[in-house]
């Protein structure tokens, strides 16, 4: 990934352990590599992209946890949805809801490409708004998108999320600024991830891997 939408980076990982960590992990289909490829000709910028360690981490907890059922809110160009498609058995499904029109775009086309497409639902619209409208139980969600109301769609979720289901935050530590918020989206994050931490119907870990992914286990 060349570029990046220049936020303030407080690095909290080593480029070079980042680097090794990714090698030695599971890598990209090939199908993944193009998306990847194809995201960067076409916009200006791809860190929005989840990446592969993220993308591994996600397949391994899907296959440990027998997931069939999975809602991600945050589609970008489809690559963490695809990602997912990849670990999930046949009969699985993702729903994946994305609002901006011009990655919905981009999103439907990879997933029209792709040989995972049976397995994924594009939602067009406000995860906001879309989320009330789902009458499935998850098993799995990927939280991405929106990152100054996590504690809302954590709300509005945990009920549609089955027992022993996982719900996985991305971008929890915002690169690094919630140790000290200074601006509303560092706050929003960091007085979510003190809500979560001690939230009794949860169980929650914080990895610090690339920007922060936090596992969280409904009791
Ligand atoms: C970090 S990106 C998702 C990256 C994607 N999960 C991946 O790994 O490729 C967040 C996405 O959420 C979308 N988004 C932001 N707010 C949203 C909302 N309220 N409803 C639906 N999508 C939203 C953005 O347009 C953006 O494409």
């Amino acid at each position: 990934m060349k570029k990046h939408r220049g936020k303030p980076i407080l690095k909290i990982t080593d480029a070079a352990i980042d680097a090794y960590a990714e090698e030695h992990s599971i890598q990209d289909s090939d199908e993944l590599k193009q998306l990847i490829e194809s995201s960067d000709q076409e916009l200006e910028y791809i860190d929005m992209l989840s990446g592969s360690l993220v993308g591994g981490l996600l397949q391994l907890l899907i296959k440990i946890s027998g997931a069939t059922s999975v809602l991600e809110i945050g589609t970008f160009t489809g690559y963490s949805a695809i990602k997912m498609a990849e670990a999930l058995p046949e009969n699985g499904a993702i729903t994946t809801i994305e609002m901006n029109l011009r990655y919905q775009d981009l999103a439907e086309k990879h997933f029209s490409n792709s040989v995972q497409a049976p397995k994924i639902t594009l939602l067009k619209g406000n995860a906001q708004e879309l989320i009330d409208e789902l009458d499935i139980t998850f098993d799995f969600v990927y939280l991405d998108a929106d990152k100054l109301r996590y504690q809302f769609y954590f709300d509005k979720v945990l009920p549609k999320l089955k027992s022993g289901g996982l719900l996985v935050t991305d971008n929890v530590l915002w690169d690094g600024t919630v140790l000290n918020p200074l601006e509303h989206k560092a706050q929003a994050i960091a007085d979510f991830n003190a809500f979560v931490a001690n939230d009794e119907r949860v169980e929650t870990v914080l990895l610090p891997i690339r920007d922060g992914v936090t596992l969280i286990r409904k009791k």
